[in-house]
């Protein structure tokens, strides 16, 4: 930089350091209007509502200042004419929906969006989503949800992307990117909102909003990576969690909202709480009313408030009890209004409304939706690869996920339209000659009547393809179960068909990691589709046929037994790791000494190992990592450590291969996890391909917050693994100096 722009650089920092660097654009023109603005008027903005007696009235009158849950173009044009035509100062409304994954053409779960490991598909799938929304007025979405999630009881994993915080942190930053594009004023951009902030996933025993426990360097180091990813990468808000952790509800936290968020990530987007997470504080016992937990929220950093009416109601008062500095009002409503000014609605209020079907289940989206479906899917078992079926003519379809258009689409799809979902009966009549006899009803259906018509459909069949999993109501939000086998007499179909004798493809359309060991040893392959979605059926159909080959990896550890969890592969080792030799219930001899079995850290019933790894999926064909070679042995704090390896198809199908990176940290000022991701990569191969890959790993990201809560790489002995899952591969030591 040459000394001119030096001298510039430095008096700019220095003017910004005593508070009066020059103003941009935006905040000169967030600062004229909140200059012109009353009390009332700035408490409006902090307002958000969805629906209401009254919204015209309040729209207005300038009182409020984001709506939810309309998605009718023509409704939300006259509630926005109310505000920008009739209202003083014509602050236009922010419409706001739960646009999660997709908006009509739904795309798999987030959960099964993780499992493509291909953050570039999802960056699509999310600019899909925003053109569809944004063309019937949505310019705010309240995704993505970045809630780490290692217990499978809890409904919501569906949502988030599962377990780790390098693979979160991808997937969200691909989704803010698809979200918002490049020009926030393009009316297809939406806003992102990054929730549930923070560590809402850690919900003891994985029942829905129950209390966290965890600490300030496990928030550090698990659950407010992909947070901070999602803030640098420019996500201009985020949405406090239901959950208190350690006592203080996230609402009201002002450690997290001002201390980490303002002050360390320097965040300038707005910050709105989850439905009336705001008033929740009374119920947590946090706040003495309504009052006092508006007071509570407002003062930690909250902007805007959704559907507690607490902020319209009380801050008029707290502010005049001089409980609420209006300085902090000012704040907040800068928030809101810098993002209405960024998204470009003073100049562009209204949607047109005439065209906000035209874009909506474009060919392109659908080609999208099924890609996505196509490599979310998990292959988990092909016993004597009977899979794909590619020489059958006719096949048996039975169970009650084969054709279930709304349940298919999974949770929070709201403005899904089951009439245009691709069940997988409909696509597998496309490709074989299909009987169908779905045996049960629902997920839950015990009525086992109907078997025998299956038995005798499945005598006719070359093969059966058994659909099951999960009805969409069962996943999501306040949907937490204590067990995760499958539902109603599923298992008992799949047994059921299993006499016929006959190859039984077992299909599981579920938004959770169940557990299905049972199942498993009841069918020859067994092929895990997260909830997905609309192109659900088409992309199932053309992986059982061999038309598109299974690339998908589990985002989430799955269970042998709910009794396991919480269960992650980057956990700690604990002083007295399971070993492998470990005494099983049924071992255990009689008057067993109370020593006798060992001292390690196991269950006698399940023993220790998770029924699939993170990472973990097969393909039609198989791979082979060798030559794996580091650049060095040894690296300083600047360097960038090179793994080089070759990865080749050894079997006789095209194939794509998640290859993945893993270091582990042998000795820290903290005990440090066993694993943790660093790098994966998409590599497709044909039959005999061998490719020659690398990766890139600067030494600066093996840094931890450690015992003195510093963000520092500690030198020591390393290990790294190259391989196509967390359990595989072997370790290549280095270390840092
Ligand atoms: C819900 C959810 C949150 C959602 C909000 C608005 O309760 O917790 O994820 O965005 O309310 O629907």
């Amino acid at each position: 930089m040459n000394l001119f722009k030096q001298t510039v650089a430095g008096t700019l920092l220095a003017l910004a350091a005593i508070g009066c660097a020059p103003k941009s654009d935006l905040d000169r023109k967030v600062d004229d209007l909140l200059a012109q603005m009353t009390l009332r008027e700035k408490i409006g903005q902090m307002h958000q509502v969805s629906g209401g007696a009254d919204l015209f009235e309040a729209a207005a009158k300038g009182e409020i200042g984001s709506i939810l849950n309309c998605v009718d173009p023509e409704a939300i044009n006259a509630v926005q004419r109310a505000a920008v035509e009739q209202s003083r100062l014509h602050i236009p409304i922010l419409v706001s929906r739960d646009v999660i994954h997709g908006f009509r053409t739904i795309f798999p779960i987030p959960l099964g969006l993780a499992a493509t490991f291909d953050p570039a598909l999802v960056e699509q799938g999310a600019r899909v989503a925003a053109i569809e929304a944004t063309a019937s007025g949505v310019r705010w979405t309240f995704s993505p949800m970045l809630d780490i999630a290692r217990d499978p009881r809890w409904g919501r994993v569906a949502e988030g992307s599962g377990e780790d915080p390098y693979l979160d942190a991808l997937m969200g930053v691909a989704m803010v990117k698809g979200y918002q594009g490049d020009d926030f004023t393009d009316p297809s951009s939406m806003a992102a909102c990054l929730k549930h902030f923070v560590g809402y996933g850690a919900a003891e025993g994985g029942r829905d909003y129950n209390s966290t426990m965890i600490s300030e360097r496990s928030l550090r180091n698990t659950y407010l990576p992909a947070f901070q990813a999602c803030v640098d990468a420019g996500a201009l808000s985020l949405m406090t969690s239901f959950n208190e952790i350690d006592g203080i509800p996230s609402t009201g936290n002002s450690f997290l909202l001002r201390d980490i968020l303002r002050g360390e990530w320097d965040f300038d987007g707005m910050v709105v709480t989850d439905w009336n997470s705001s008033g929740e504080m009374v119920a947590h016992g946090y706040a003495k009313d309504l009052k006092h937990a508006t007071e509570l929220a407002v003062n930690a950093g909250v902007d805007m408030d959704m559907m507690s009416f607490g902020f319209a109601t009380f801050i008029e008062e707290l502010v005049k009890e001089g409980k609420i500095a209006e300085k902090s009002i000012d704040e907040a409503v800068r928030n809101i209004l810098r993002l209405k000014f960024r998204l470009g609605l003073f100049e562009n209020p209204y949607v047109d409304a005439q065209h906000a079907r035209a874009k909506v289940y474009a060919p392109e989206h659908l080609a999208a939706a099924k890609q996505s479906a196509v490599e979310s899917a998990i292959l988990l078992q092909n016993r004597n690869n009977v899979l794909p079926l590619d020489k059958t003519r006719t096949i048996l379809v039975t169970g009650p996920m084969a054709d279930a258009p709304y349940d298919q689409l999974g949770t929070w799809a709201f403005d899904g339209e089951p009439e245009h979902t691709v069940t997988p009966l409909q696509a597998l009549r496309e490709e074989y000659n299909v009987i169908y006899e779905p045996g049960l009803k629902y997920s839950r259906d015990t009525d086992t009547r109907s078997f025998a018509k299956v038995r005798a459909a499945a005598a006719c069949a070359e093969a059966v393809v058994v659909c099951v999993g999960e009805e969409a109501i069962l996943s999501g939000e306040a949907h937490s179960l204590s067990k995760l086998h499958l539902q109603g007499a599923q298992s008992e179909l799949i047994a059921e068909v299993r006499k016929s004798g006959k190859p039984v493809i077992v299909v599981v359309i579920a938004g959770r990691p169940l557990t299905i060991e049972r199942d498993l040893a009841n069918c020859d392959a067994l092929l895990y589709s997260f909830h997905p979605g609309t192109m659900g059926g088409a992309a199932i159909a053309d992986l059982i046929k061999g038309k598109a080959a299974p690339s998908g990896k589990t985002p989430m550890t799955f269970l042998r037994d709910a009794g396991q969890a919480p269960f992650y592969y980057n956990h700690n080792n604990t002083g007295r790791p399971c070993n492998g030799t470990e005494t099983l219930l049924e071992d255990i001899p009689l008057h067993a000494g109370q020593t006798s079995l060992g001292c390690t850290s196991y269950y006698l019933d399940t023993g220790y190992g998770p029924l699939f790894p993170f990472g973990y999926g097969l393909s039609y064909t198989t791979f082979e990592y060798g030559n794996i070679k580091l650049n060095r042995s040894s690296f300083g704090l600047d360097d960038t450590i090179v793994v080089e390896f070759d990865l080749t198809n050894t079997g006789s199908r095209d194939g794509v291969e998640v290859a993945q990176l893993y270091t582990r940290d042998l000795v820290g000022s903290v005990v440090r996890p066993v694993k943790e991701l660093k790098r994966f990569e998409r590599v497709a191969l044909t039959p005999g391909e061998t490719k020659h890959l690398r990766f890139e790993l600067p030494v600066a990201e093996l840094a931890f917050w450690n015992r003195d809560m510093q963000f520092v790489v500690e030198p020591g002995a390393f290990q790294l693994w190259v391989a196509g899952d967390s359990a595989s591969g072997t370790a290549h030591p280095f270390s840092v100096e």
